[in-house]
């Protein structure tokens, strides 16, 4: 007869994801809120940012409007939606703010239509987008040098997200122990990828902003933990035809492996349930402005072994770079509001049932709020 199976289990706070793509409006056989929200829930968070770089993309208060409603009639977790910066929102992105999660400037070239060039409309969206809204950056390299630089200039906090490299976590370092107004996000992938699975994962599928770094990059990240706020999964569906196409889009699925991942390397003691909490859970709450979600937790059995597959997965994209990696800690039971949200490896929460963690939603869009 074997052994009794001892289960080790652990509660975790309902954990927080600040960077994700829903892909809903305009590439829901990609993902959609429900899908995506779902997906989610069974990696253990119950709250999600979405990026703008939807189609079209959130600008505007109308397509801020337009996207929330989508998001609240098909959400099964709470959900948050970015207004992204533009050239010609500089003057309309302030009296939006309130609605939204945040801005998100795209600096660099990635996925999707929205980049800011010129860097004198960076410095008017940080002059005039209001304090305590949250500013994200997608940024590399010597971007990321330049708008470390604007934060300075502005005195306004900006987050810098999925940093990747030794430079770049070197230079956070060295902002902050300046006292620049500086927070940042490091991706999965990036701790446990590096440009040496590109082989092994197939180069279309591979594709990802910032692109799979060094062994060297990789340790660096291990190295200068204390440095990363938060832990983002830049869940970034696209499908198995698309990532095989001879045109691969970026980007990976990663709401459903973050998890699991970094519970692996818990029980590696590469780090702490304290690092996972505090960089998934308490800074991502605090950064980003987040109401409480009372009566949420998240189970886990922390002796469970298997391997990531994406076969199952709740995400529509059908495919994880992780295929096959051997993990350690389980996703059991997540409780939201007191409901049961997921349970024995299924989405129990309705549609609907996600809450925008900006309430001021029901005022419409558009109109501007007092100071
Ligand atoms: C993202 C996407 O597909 O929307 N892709 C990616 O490679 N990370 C865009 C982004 O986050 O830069
Ligand atoms: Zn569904
Ligand atoms: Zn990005
Ligand atoms: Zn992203």
């Amino acid at each position: 007869m074997p052994a009794a199976k001892t289960m080790k289990k652990l509660t975790l706070p309902g954990l927080i994801d600040p960077h994700v793509h829903m892909r809903e409006p305009g590439a829901t056989h990609k993902e959609d809120w429900d899908s995506g929200t779902a997906a989610a829930l069974a990696g253990g968070f119950t709250a999600i940012l979405a990026m703008p770089n939807t189609a079209p993309p959130v600008t505007s208060a109308e397509t801020l409007q337009s996207t929330l409603l989508l998001a609240g009639g098909k959400a099964c977790c709470d959900f948050g939606q970015y207004l992204g910066a533009g050239a010609d929102n500089t003057a309309s992105a302030p009296a939006i703010a309130p609605f939204s999660a945040g801005l998100k400037m795209y600096l660099d070239q990635t996925y999707g239509p929205l980049r800011l060039d010129d860097m004198t409309d960076w410095l008017t969206h940080l002059q005039a987008w209001p304090h305590g809204i949250p500013v994200c950056a997608h940024c590399e390299g010597k971007t990321l040098a330049a708008v470390i630089l604007l934060a300075d200039l502005t005195r306004r906090p900006v987050h810098l997200c999925h940093v990747s490299r030794r430079e770049e976590i070197l230079l956070i370092r060295k902002a902050k122990e300046q006292g620049i107004p500086v927070t940042c996000e490091v991706a999965p992938h990036h701790l446990f990828l590096s440009e040496d699975d590109i082989p092994a994962i197939g180069s279309g599928r591979s594709e990802v902003r910032p692109r799979l770094a060094s062994r060297r990059d990789v340790q660096a990240l291990w190295d200068n933990l204390d440095v990363i706020d938060c832990f983002a999964s830049d869940h970034a569906p696209h499908t198995l035809a698309e990532k095989d196409s001879p045109t691969p889009p970026p980007g990976f699925p990663g709401l459903e492996t973050s998890l699991p991942l970094l519970l692996t390397a818990a029980s590696e003691k590469r780090l702490t349930i304290e690092d996972i909490i505090l960089r998934c859970y308490t800074n991502p709450a605090r950064i980003f402005c987040l109401p409480d979600q009372p009566d949420t937790r998240v189970e886990v059995d922390l002796d469970a072994r298997y391997e990531i597959t994406a076969a199952g997965a709740y995400t529509r994209c059908g495919w994880t770079p992780f295929e096959g990696m051997p993990v350690q800690g389980r996703v059991t039971r997540v409780t939201l509001r007191g409901k049961t949200a997921f349970e024995d490896g299924k989405v129990l929460a309705q549609p609907g049932s996600g809450r925008n963690v900006r309430p001021e939603v029901t005022t419409p869009p558009g109109v501007t709020l007092p100071d």
